[in-house]
């Protein structure tokens, strides 16, 4: 048997899943293992490295296992990850100096207030297309130099490096020789200038960073290395060949090459994005401007991004944390045992309010509640805030890029909960679209690393393969959509600045 498969390793926020494509691009194997996760203090969330990276290796053996194949039929490897958590290590050992700091971690938030105070809004939106706000890398980058012991001064001796997860993926899997990461990610980072795709000089000046620390910057689809004997699976030599954030990977899955095309993803957060072409679009004040990705020597494409920061997450609070179900399967018939949300508005602002608020003080709140409320009452708010959450940012994208939307195409673990997708396309007012390969994210990492070694020969081919599962059309009456959405709009209003 040749090398007929792909591997792709999606490295999310909540778990890790390995997933094996043919050339059709159909799954073969799939595995998913969740982690480990940390909150050392009230607004701190953490992971372990080397627990992901053991994860890692499990859920890729399992994979194979279940489609009955052996590392020596992968023709490559994609990896795509949750984006901007920051994790550093010893150059010398690959030990982690710390445990990593994940995207939802709000703890710089006074050291964003000082940066804002200091008026360099402009100058961080204008090179990098994000806003200051904790959820990116480099302010959690500096928080780590300044607090941990000793830090500093080994990582201007250069002996430490920086990635995001992609990048010690990378160096795990080719046993510590590379150190690199793609455009996607690297614009993700507060210290990337998307205009000119170096990291930018003044910026780690401002963030007192030194450059050492950086991995190198590829496209995103691009023969990076192989991996190593003792690495990975006692198997050396498998191409590692495409690298996407996994947000922008999920753009490139759901097959939304052209401009004006539009996707969601609805995973521990939500993030939709729109294919904006080759130049950024810089209109955007409250939404957030990234590179999509780099296919080889192409010219870099771009995407308006609107990050929600709580949906999935939601669930897995009311599973975890507060024990009202076992599943999240369970939410759906939970949802529709009720005719309406009897006036309950959950604002699951529990790590704060990403795009388009940008509140890191806000927190979770719950409104309406009566003594007939039950537990349905609280799980269709939180399906519910996925929904309205999504039309914040849709609205807030349409009116920065000039393009009203058409159709959005969703994915991710909740685009099989009908009840959401209904209530999405509803509280829009266009359709909603979910393919038949909902891990998008996975494929369009698996994409990428086809692309790169002549897998798939031309973006055409790959968009031939997507395939509509289902198609939402909104029917709610525009006046009783109005009615939810303002609600929903008050509620906000109340959660925000709560914990200031
Ligand atoms: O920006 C954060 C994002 O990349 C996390 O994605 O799928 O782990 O919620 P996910």
């Amino acid at each position: 048997m040749t090398a007929n498969y792909i591997l792709s390793i999606d490295a999310g926020t909540t778990g890790i899943t390995g997933l094996i494509f043919n050339r059709e691009g159909h799954i073969q194997g799939r595995a998913y293992s969740e982690f480990t996760q940390h909150y050392p203090q009230p607004g701190w969330v953490e992971h372990d490295p080397n627990e992901i990276w053991s994860i890692t290796q499990k859920v890729i053996a399992t994979a194979l296992q279940e489609a009955h194949l052996e590392t020596r039929h992968l023709a490559a490897i994609g990896i795509t990850n949750q984006r901007e958590t920051v994790v550093m290590w010893e150059r010398s050992t690959g030990e982690p100096v710390a445990k990593a700091i994940v995207w939802q971690d709000r703890r710089t938030a006074p050291l964003c207030e000082e940066l804002k105070a200091r008026g360099l809004e402009e100058t961080f939106r204008h090179k990098t297309g994000l806003v200051i706000d904790p959820y990116f890398s480099g302010t959690k980058v500096r928080w780590l130099l300044d607090r941990v012991k000793g830090l500093r001064q080994q990582a201007e001796a250069g002996k430490i490096a920086f990635g995001t997860l992609d990048s010690w993926l990378v160096w795990k899997l080719t046993g510590g020789k590379i150190h690199i990461t793609d455009y996607s990610n690297a614009s993700r980072t507060l210290l990337y200038n998307i205009h000119d795709l170096q990291w930018d000089e003044e910026i780690l000046h401002i963030l007192h960073i030194p450059p050492s620390l950086l991995p190198e910057v590829k496209p995103s689809a691009h023969i990076y290395g192989e991996t190593t004997p003792r690495a990975f699976l006692s198997t050396g030599g498998i191409p590692i060949a495409g690298i996407a954030g996994d947000q922008q990977a999920a753009l490139f899955g759901q097959a939304c090459h052209q401009k004006g095309l539009a996707k969601n993803t609805y995973g521990t957060g939500s993030f939709v994005l729109m294919n904006t072409g080759k130049e950024p679009n810089l209109n955007q004040e409250k939404l957030l401007t990234s590179i999509a990705w780099g296919i080889g020597k192409e010219p870099v494409e771009y995407a308006l991004e609107g990050a929600i920061f709580i949906t999935g997450a939601g669930i897995q609070w009311l599973r975890d944390g507060l024990g009202i179900i076992d599943d999240a399967t369970e939410t759906e018939a939970l949802a529709r045992s009720l005719k309406s949300n009897e006036e309950v508005y959950f604002v699951p602002a529990l790590v704060g309010l990403g795009a388009p608020h940008w509140d890191p003080y806000a927190r979770g709140t719950l409104l309406g509640i009566t003594r007939g409320t039950t537990k349905a009452h609280l799980v269709r708010a939180m399906l519910e805030s996925m929904g309205y959450q999504t039309r914040d940012v849709v609205e807030a994208m349409e009116r920065d890029s000039g393009i009203a939307l058409k159709v959005l195409r969703c994915d991710g673990g909740a685009s099989i909960n009908s009840f959401l997708m209904q209530f999405q396309a509803d509280i829009l007012g266009v359709p909603v679209e979910v393919p038949k390969i909902t891990e998008t994210t996975a494929l369009g990492a698996a994409y990428l690393a086809g692309l790169a070694t002549g897998f798939w020969r031309s973006r055409k081919e790959l968009a031939s393969q997507w395939q509509l599962a289902h198609r939402y059309e909104p029917t709610m009456p525009e006046s009783e959509h109005t009615r939810l959405y303002q609600q929903w709009q008050r509620a906000v209003e109340r959660a925000k600045g709560w914990s200031q």
